[in-house]
């Protein structure tokens, strides 16, 4: 277990910006490195991390948000539903926030560190983190999504 550094959008933007692979081996490398991310993510109190932003070009995310803890290997969004503008955040883009638009409510299939494929549906923050992590896997920044500010006035 170990902490990792988290690249910086400022420092390391054309490797974020990358298309990560599909994890095809579920081994003691997968779960070492999952165990480093659990700890980088407390390090830094964030919601979710990717494997990217620790330098590792593989499909693989985790999110916590309150006590839900999910890992996201190999993940698919297989429905949306709604829509919610609120104030996003990444660890790769220190002291920035600003509004996105993100489904209310999210169905995904994914992996976890044992290779078991799960289903799950998440709402409101769950949803929102589970899709900034899923963005970073195809080298997107939630700066890409920003809604400028009249869009948001009318938005409750
Ligand atoms: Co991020």
């Amino acid at each position: 277990m170990a902490i990792r550094k988290v690249l910086l959008r400022d420092e390391n933007e054309d490797f974020l910006r990358k298309v990560s692979k599909p994890v095809v081996e579920f081994d003691d490398n997968l779960v070492a490195l999952i165990n480093d991310m659990i700890d980088t993510l407390h390090k830094y109190d964030g919601l979710g991390l990717a494997a990217p932003q620790i330098g590792v070009l593989k499909r693989i995310a985790i999110v916590e948000v309150g006590d839900v803890y999910l890992e996201l290997i190999n993940p698919v969004i297989t429905s949306k539903e709604g829509s919610i503008i609120r104030d996003e955040g990444c660890l790769s883009l220190p002291g920035l926030f600003k509004k996105v638009e993100r489904p209310a409510k999210v169905s995904i299939r994914a992996f976890d560190r044992h290779g078991f494929e799960y289903e799950y549906t998440a709402e409101g923050l769950l949803a929102r983190a589970i899709c900034h992590e899923m963005d970073h896997l195809d080298g997107h920044l939630f700066v890409d999504f920003v809604v400028d500010d009249k869009k948001t006035k009318g938005d409750k």
